[in-house]
């Protein structure tokens, strides 16, 4: 019996390989530093889903673009209702209108859903009027279009570096609950819901808002050492630092923060939030290596995730619902994986309570 699962081997994957000790994340064969800022979110999820559809085409984005339109149409009628719940579950509850197919359509509407309706749901907090999805622009363009009304080339390339650089993960703890709902040859969509309930959480999805509400609090560089100080004697968690598998820096803070570093270029980042955040991440690094001599905590992606998605006008409590639109590409693949093998998953509990009398 392993608690929280920890060092079990519960699946083989082609779709990528975390290496923990190394800090290196390989996604098909590629490490993360060729693709994260080089190339857009649609040729990621072209690379992640080859051999997963028999009629995949080397071209993803028109057929995107045409699912995010599709997507959008269905969805409209219900954004009303989603907008009254916080914007994570409002994404859900649309996501859930989806259908359960297994095929290539399917699968595109079910990428294309939680952007979309993250986008509308946005745009409508703003009193933007509903903007349908233009199919011939980007993935990453299109959902800052439709959220914000316009969109730069930088933001969109900020954004598609965000959606790479979080497409996969190996077995993390919402990839796992899609492979258990494949694994019993549920539909994609079943897959996705049981993903995304999964990412809620603030120990996997949920951690970038909190970060910001940390520099927050923190307030200006001089105030970093007591208040982290005084969280740690208090027994809080620094949300953005630690991780189940890495125990160096997780390679994905370094790809995020390049894609800080070429938005700051532009001049869309604010400079003074920048060096408070280089601060509090020194001070709560070298504060954690003396609160936890034995367990290295270092940066994790999501410290970098909460600058990078400010930088991208994005409102904090809609950071997961983000992080779920790049994920998504992710917990398809692992679905398709999984039901290839035909092998549903169903491990074993020890019983601890009490025992009938009969049997004692
Ligand atoms: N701040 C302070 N202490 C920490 C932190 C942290 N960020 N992370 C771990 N620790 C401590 C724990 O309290 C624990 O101490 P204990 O042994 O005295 O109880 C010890 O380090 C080991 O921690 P575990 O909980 O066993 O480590 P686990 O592998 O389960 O945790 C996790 C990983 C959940 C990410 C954890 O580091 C954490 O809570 N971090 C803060 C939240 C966060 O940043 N989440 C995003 C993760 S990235 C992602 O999922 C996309």
């Amino acid at each position: 019996m392993s608690d929280g699962l920890e060092n079990v081997v519960a699946a083989e994957t082609v779709l990528s390989d975390v290496d923990g000790l190394a800090g290196r994340l390989v996604i098909r064969g590629l490490p993360l530093s060729a693709l994260a800022g080089s190339v857009p979110y649609e040729a990621a999820l072209a690379l992640l889903w080859d051999g997963f559809f028999p009629e995949l085409p080397g071209d993803l984005a028109p057929a995107l673009g045409a699912a995010r339109r599709d997507v959008f149409d269905q969805l409209a009628p219900h954004l009303d209702a989603a907008a009254d719940q916080p914007v994570f579950d409002g994404m859900r509850s649309l996501v859930s209108r989806m259908e359960d197919g297994t095929g290539l359509d399917a699968a595109l509407r079910l990428v294309a859903a939680p952007a979309v309706a993250l986008a509308s749901l946005l745009a409508r907090r703003k009193g933007l009027a509903p903007s349908a999805p233009n199919p011939a622009l980007g993935h990453s363009a299109d959902i800052l279009r439709m959220a914000n009304g316009t969109v730069t080339e930088e933001q969109a390339l900020g954004l598609d570096s965000y959606l790479v650089t979080v497409i996969d993960h190996g077995l993390n703890a919402s990839t796992f609950a899609a492979r258990v709902v494949a694994s019993t040859q549920a539909g994609l969509g079943s897959s996705v819901l049981a993903a995304l309930g999964a990412l809620k959480g603030p120990l996997h999805g949920g951690a970038p808002g909190p970060v910001l509400d940390m520099l927050d609090a923190i307030g200006t560089p001089g105030n970093a050492a007591s208040w982290i100080a005084a969280e740690l004697t208090r027994g809080e968690r620094l949300m953005g630092f630690g991780h189940r598998i890495y125990r160096v820096r997780d390679p994905r803070a370094d790809a995020l923060n390049a894609a800080i570093g070429r938005l700051r270029a532009s001049g869309a980042v604010d400079a003074a939030r920048m060096d408070l955040a280089t601060t509090v991440e020194t001070t709560a690094l070298a504060a954690l290596a003396r609160h936890k001599p034995d367990r290295p905590l270092q940066t994790n992606v999501e410290f970098y995730t909460a600058l990078l998605l400010e930088a991208l006008g994005f409102p904090r409590d809609s950071f997961t619902a983000v992080f779920a639109a790049g994920r998504v590409g992710g917990w398809i693949a692992h679905s398709r994986e999984q039901a290839a093998s035909g092998r549903l998953i169903r491990p074993k509990s020890r019983y601890i309570g009490p025992v009938p009398r009969e049997a004692a």
